[in-house]
């Protein structure tokens, strides 16, 4: 999974734009990055391991009058992150230069052949046989034609762009990886994300399996691998630019836990039928009363979002839930019927594994429902319904505002299924709704009254090397997704449990250099939570409480406190993950550590 972009303009000066979309593109890969340059009399490439601030700063003296120009950030599969193996790639002679996303799964056999025939390889990459395929073709046929033979051999996933030395144009062709074409007044643009190149234009095509194309100044031309030439409507897209910027804030991170209550309002707004207070649901792939159970596939905190989600179908629509990890779910014989709802949940709407996993679910003849954030993604077209979350553009490879959004959208969508299911009435729905509608200023008024104080715990978990991180019923995932914010940013280790196993195992290592943090607002659970605190207090462990309402008990038992408001039972998870996400951004920034681009990850998982 990497970052691809390229620009094909004539306005020239394609350096600092490419740049700057490669900027924005890093949140996909950072271990290298790279650039190729259309000049007068061949192509200029530089790459470079590292992040794309360190190719910026070498290429700050290079001047190349360009009006044609690829780039990349990389995130290693096929080698080590180094020079060589950096994109873009090139051809024996230096006239044909490439960027890719995906994994080539052939490349072996065709590196061999290509081996034979006399190419030199340069790199340990399985994206460098391309350009050595699209050269030997190149050599008998049209540049778009050589395209075109070149990926029919392809076995794998790819998002391509190609450009050759002879003209200002750009080849691309996707198939499994995510490739988006934007069109703007004499210059055209694609990359992997629409944050690429919303400064320049938002007018976008998405382009789907199996296509190929060209670009130049003028526009978009779109055809199959097979060659027939299609024609695809351009769709203007409603993000703003400033939602794909800091906008005043150290961090896309902590700006993004900042958003969660706009974002919240935005998702929920629209579906929310003011005067009669009901749930709005504009697209399911089988009416509710067909349905009989319910399987969320999902992954990384998505996942988490399904656990919660679990509670919600299954105590306010009575439908039986499971949820699955989707890469082990790709893997196993599961049961399913054509009267099982699927809900595949995706920030990015492009991860492999739930991909992977949506599609034997269709296979196996189930009906599936998409909740997703980006537009136009995979995912969402692989479903047979969608239901967008719209968080906006979420930059940050930890998710804060993405999962927030998740929560509320499968809320809203269990009090619809519970309606139309008829296990809630009317006065019910009313009344689970108001609750739902009034989070957002919740949410605002607890960042404004406890972020201080969140910031004081965080900085003061950032000394330890552990953390254990409790939660019962509703709160157990939210426990889940706590640990795994503090890990991934922090890289503290952390475990998320459920607060009545606790006494099954990781209670023998409570000692006063493990802190938990319990998640102890009101619920039918908090006197068993409030032992599982004793527990802990008894053996020196540091607590830390999120509490909310007045427990003078739980205070004393407690080092640290984070007061959440009081909100209904079924919605303490949205707001409970807010004073976590912040725990982990301060730990993380007090550590020095890069909070938007933590080590080894990147927010869209494009390979299995
Ligand atoms: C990656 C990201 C996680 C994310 C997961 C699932 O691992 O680092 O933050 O939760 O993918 O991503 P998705 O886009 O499918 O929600």
């Amino acid at each position: 999974m990497c970052g691809i972009i390229g620009i094909v303009s004539d306005k020239g000066n394609l350096k600092e734009r490419i740049i700057e979309g490669l900027k924005r593109l890093e949140y996909r890969g950072y271990d290298s990055a790279g650039v190729a340059l259309r000049k007068e009399n061949g192509i200029f490439v530089r790459k470079k391991k590292g992040k794309v601030s360190q190719l910026e700063e070498e290429l700050r003296e290079v001047e190349v009058n360009s009006r044609v120009g690829i780039g990349h950030t990389r995130w290693a599969t096929h080698g080590e992150p180094s020079d060589p193996n950096s994109h873009p790639h090139s051809d024996c002679t230096g006239r044909i230069a490439l960027v890719h996303n995906g994994i080539i799964e052939n490349y072996p056999q065709l590196k061999e052949e290509l081996r034979r025939r006399g190419h030199n390889f340069r790199s340990q990459t399985d994206s460098e046989v391309i350009a050595h395929l699209v050269e030997e073709e190149a050599s008998r046929d049209d540049f778009l034609e050589a395209v075109r033979r070149a990926v029919n051999r392809l076995e794998g996933s790819f998002a391509l762009v190609i450009i050759n030395s002879d003209e200002d144009a750009l080849y691309i062709a996707r198939k499994d990886s995510p490739l988006v074409v934007g069109l703007g007044e004499g210059e055209s643009f694609v990359a992997s994300d629409i944050p690429a190149f919303l400064p320049w234009t938002n007018r976008v095509i998405f382009l789907e399996n199996g296509e190929i194309g060209r670009l130049s100044f003028s526009g978009v031309e779109i055809y199959d691998f097979q060659g027939k030439r299609k024609e695809k409507k351009p769709q203007v897209i409603g993000w703003s630019l400033a939602q794909a910027e800091k906008g005043g804030y150290r961090h896309f991170m902590l700006k993004e836990i900042h958003e969660q209550a706009k974002a919240i309002s935005d998702t929920i707004g629209p579906r929310i039928e003011r005067d009669t207070n009901s749930a709005v649901i504009e697209d399911l792939p089988l009416a509710p009363r067909h349905i009989k159970d319910v399987l969320i596939l999902a992954c990384g905190t998505s996942y988490h979002a399904g656990l919660v989600g679990k509670f919600y179908f299954e105590e306010l629509a009575g439908l039986k839930t499971d949820v699955d990890y989707a890469s082990e779910f790709r893997y196993r014989r599961p049961v399913l019927s054509p009267s099982t709802l699927v809900v595949a949940i995706s920030q990015s709407g492009e991860t492999a594994d739930t991909i992977g996993a949506l599609r034997k679910a269709k296979e196996m003849g189930a009906p599936s429902l998409a909740i997703c954030n980006v537009v136009g993604s995979s995912i969402t077209r692989e479903a047979d319904s969608v239901l967008y979350t719209h968080a906006g553009p979420e930059i940050s490879v930890a998710s804060t505002k993405a999962f927030t959004t998740q929560l509320s959208l499968l809320y809203l969508l269990a009090v619809y299924l519970g309606r139309e299911r008829g296990k809630i009435d009317r006065e019910q729905e009313s009344g689970l709704l108001s609750q739902l509608l009034s989070l957002p200023s919740k949410i605002e008024h607890m960042l404004r009254e406890q972020e201080e104080k969140i910031r004081e715990i965080g900085v003061d978990l950032s000394s330890y090397n552990d953390a254990l991180y409790l939660g019962r019923h509703l709160n157990y995932p939210i426990a889940l997704e706590g640990a795994l914010k503090l890990k991934e940013i922090s890289y503290i280790h952390a475990e998320g449990y459920p607060a009545g196993e606790m006494k099954h195992g990781p209670i023998a290592l409570i000692d006063e250099n493990l802190p938990t943090v319990f998640i102890a607002t009101e619920s039918k659970v908090l006197d068993k939570v409030r032992s599982n605190m004793e527990e802990i207090k008894s053996r020196r462990g540091k607590i830390i409480s999120l509490l909310s309402g007045e427990h003078p008990e739980i205070e004393e038992l407690s080092d640290g406190v984070i007061k959440v408001p009081l909100v209904d039972e079924y919605l303490f998870p949205i707001i409970n993950i807010i004073p976590l996400q912040l725990i982990a951004y301060y730990a993380a920034d007090f550590l020095g550590h890069d909070v938007d681009q933590p080590r080894n990850l990147a927010k869209s998982v494009t390979v299995e």
